[in-house]
């Protein structure tokens, strides 16, 4: 029987999407073709990438292209391309620009890709998501959102740097949209298995909150011309990862809800496990009031943002 190595497809070779690649092929975990509508942009980062197998020492092929035929087969597609964030331009502003993007790309990978994972990583997150779903005609389990494991890692960084403990004794989970109304959980934060409302008093653990909601608006504003992509990429590898090993991990990622949290035909950050069929549980948890008033909130605005998609015939 032919070995098949797994492949992946980085669609977008902005920061986002070439940092993916790097990293997916650095941890070896299959082949990577990386696809750009800028031909030049794909393959000179692609052979850049590729270079570095002699010293990093992986086997992992990487391929850069413009041409969709080339993705064909893919086991995960990372799509990463749109217009990234400005400063001044809100993740809202891009929902016109990166909805048609987001459609047109769909439609190739459901033709190019149809076994496929898809994990959305264009803003608006949550918006987008819905309409790759709609595009890609793809079930629940193989179309996901990438941002509760970003907004985590934030969360987690700096509850660690306050603490000046360890990050990786840190455990967080942030749900809802991947917003200014994302909703960080304290309670179901654990600091080395001690939950951080008995380390921290209220108003830090507030001001910690506050810090992760905005923590992709104050990359944006100190780079001056773009948004993050080192942890946004680390955290697409880590969703990637978990579905191409089927390593049944339990990560926040935007899903699609059908009922679970009282929420129907809305993608939102939420617990889920992640194996080889991609999305394998959705995770309903028991929210307390002030965590519900808070989640039902971020639907509202994801709500609006999809209302919004249909009003411009999007
Ligand atoms: C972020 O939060 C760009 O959405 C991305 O940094």
């Amino acid at each position: 029987m032919a070995f098949r190595r797994k492949k992946i497809s980085v669609v977008g070779a902005g920061q986002v999407g070439a940092t993916c690649a790097l990293m997916l092929a650095s941890r070896g975990v299959g082949d990577v073709v990386l696809l750009d509508i800028n031909q030049g942009a794909a393959k000179g980062k692609a052979l850049d990438i590729l270079q570095t197998a002699a010293v990093q020492l992986f086997d992992s092929q990487v391929r850069g292209t413009a041409d969709w035929a080339d993705t064909a087969d893919s086991d995960v597609v990372v799509l990463t391309a749109g217009s990234p964030r400005r400063p001044g331009l809100s993740r809202d502003d891009l929902l016109s620009i990166n909805a048609r993007v987001v459609a047109s790309c769909c439609r190739e990978i459901a033709r190019r890709s149809p076994g496929a994972v898809v994990i959305v990583v264009t803003n608006p997150l949550d918006a987008m998501c819905f309409v790759a779903k709609r595009e890609l005609g793809f079930p629940r389990e193989r179309v996901l959102g990438m941002a509760g494991v970003l907004d985590s890692a934030r969360f987690r960084t700096f509850v660690a740097l306050e603490l000046s403990v360890s990050v990786r004794d840190v455990q967080a989970l942030v749900m809802g949209g991947h917003g200014d109304s994302m909703v960080p959980m304290p309670r179901h934060c654990f600091v080395g298995g001690v939950p951080l409302p008995e380390l921290l008093a209220p108003e830090r653990i507030a001001a910690l909150v506050e810090r992760a909601r905005r923590g992709g608006d104050e990359i944006v504003k100190l780079l001056e011309t773009g948004s993050a992509f080192y942890a946004p990429a680390a955290s697409v590898v880590q969703m990637a990862e978990a579905v191409l090993l089927d390593q049944r991990r339990v990560l926040p990622c935007a899903a699609l809800l059908e009922g679970e949290f009282g929420i129907s035909g809305l993608f939102l950050g939420v617990p889920c496990v992640l194996g080889g069929r991609g999305l394998e549980q959705v995770c309903d948890i028991a929210l307390d009031e002030a965590e519900r008033a808070a989640f039902e909130h971020s639907a509202s605005r994801v709500r609006a943002l999809v209302d919004d998609l249909a009003r411009l015939g999007l």
